[in-house]
């Protein structure tokens, strides 16, 4: 790959250096160098070498000299006009390296054709189950953006199908038990303000206990353990800060002990969000939390006694790889229930039920 040259340095940097090794370090077969054309000598703790400007005349000069000196063959630049300097002088064989991305803006396009598709997949997965986003396209390319920069497993058919979900919401309090951090719950929360649904809750106890899940296989459950749980509820919290319109909150306690308190006029209230307030009758219930048989249990029969008529039961992983949970408490419901429910259908893994 050849040494890198990061040029100019900017604050973002510091991020991408962490896969990088430091700077004249021999450990391997490449070391990143730092310069700016700006006064500062040092940045993230690290040296940082004095460049002319661009529009400078001995510019080049001191560059070509730069990159001999260091066996320098990539070179990263977050600045437009010297990320495309430095590109001509390459095809112009005046600098012997290789740009390390594409430019700034180039990496823009990029992102916003990527973000077209993925907002032609959802409005398709809406075609196909007949629902309706209610947002203009690009509200709804602006949703997509938002929650693909969360991490999370919910797919963009699972997620244009909660998006049609609520556009078809009738009023009532929004649930989710299981949230990690925030992917579907940040589209729940977007939408039911939106839509004007309902105040959205969220049911997680953000703790290894109750996460691990007992039916899967021994690796599954292994690696649910030793995670960062309390930094997991933060990032959550981070995540819904922007879609929260005083009308989201989170209860940190099982889905076991939050149904205890569920009931009309149920006050919820956290240091981040405040005080919310709800109803006792749900419109949409996201199971996503604990997938052991008997805690999907426990969740969809509990928790779907509080749902109103036209209300949603979503159940995430009715198909899944690493237990039959879901897909065994579900079935049972769905026998159950089968004279009340008006639509059903699978979107990726998970089954979204809709009462009459
Ligand atoms: C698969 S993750 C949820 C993914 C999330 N919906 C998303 O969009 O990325 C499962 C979550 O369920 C939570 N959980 C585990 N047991 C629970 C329980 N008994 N009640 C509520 N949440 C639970 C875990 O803490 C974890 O955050």
């Amino acid at each position: 790959m050849g040494n890198l040259l990061i040029f100019p340095v900017t604050d973002d940097c510091e991020f991408l250096l962490v896969n990088e090794k430091g700077q004249g370090s021999n450990d391997g077969d490449c070391a990143t160098f730092l310069a700016t054309s700006e006064k500062f000598s040092e940045k993230f703790g690290q040296a940082v070498d004095r460049l002319p400007f661009i529009h400078e005349d001995d510019f080049l000069t001191e560059l070509q000299k730069y990159l001999h000196k260091n066996k320098i063959k990539r070179v990263f630049s977050p600045v437009l006009a010297v990320h495309r300097f430095l590109e001509r002088a390459s095809a112009d064989m005046l600098i012997d390296v290789k740009m390390a991305t594409e430019s700034p803006l180039d990496q823009q396009a990029t992102r916003y054709k990527n973000l077209i598709r993925k907002s032609i997949k959802v409005r398709q997965v809406l075609d196909g189950l007949g629902l309706d986003a209610g947002l203009a396209p690009m509200e709804l390319a602006a949703l997509i953006q938002y929650v693909s920069g969360i991490y999370g497993e919910s797919s963009l058919e699972k997620i244009g199908a909660l998006i049609g979900v609520c556009a078809s919401g009738v009023k009532g309090d929004v649930l989710e038990i299981g949230s990690l951090v925030g992917k579907s719950a940040s589209v729940l929360s977007y939408m039911s303000a939106r839509m004007s649904v309902g105040n959205f809750l969220s049911i997680d106890p953000w703790n290894e206990t109750a996460a691990v899940q007992k039916d899967s296989p021994e690796l599954v459950q292994d690696l649910s353990r030793g995670l960062d749980y309390d930094m997991l509820h933060s990032l959550f919290i981070v995540n819904l800060m922007l879609t929260n319109r005083g009308h989201s909150n989170y209860f940190r306690r099982t889905s076991e002990e939050a149904f205890l308190c569920y009931k009309p006029s149920w006050e919820v209230s956290s240091l981040e969000l405040g005080k919310t307030t709800y109803t006792g009758q749900a419109s949409i219930i996201h199971i996503d939390g604990n997938h052991d048989y008997e805690h999907v249990r426990f969740d969809i029969e509990n928790w779907g006694g509080k749902l109103a008529p036209g209300g949603w039961i979503i159940i995430d992983d009715y198909l899944w790889s690493h237990g039959c949970g879901p897909k065994v408490a579900g079935d049972e419901y769905l026998r159950a229930n089968l004279e009340s429910i008006e639509m059903a259908f699978v979107a990726d893994k998970s089954l979204f039920l809709r009462f009459r």
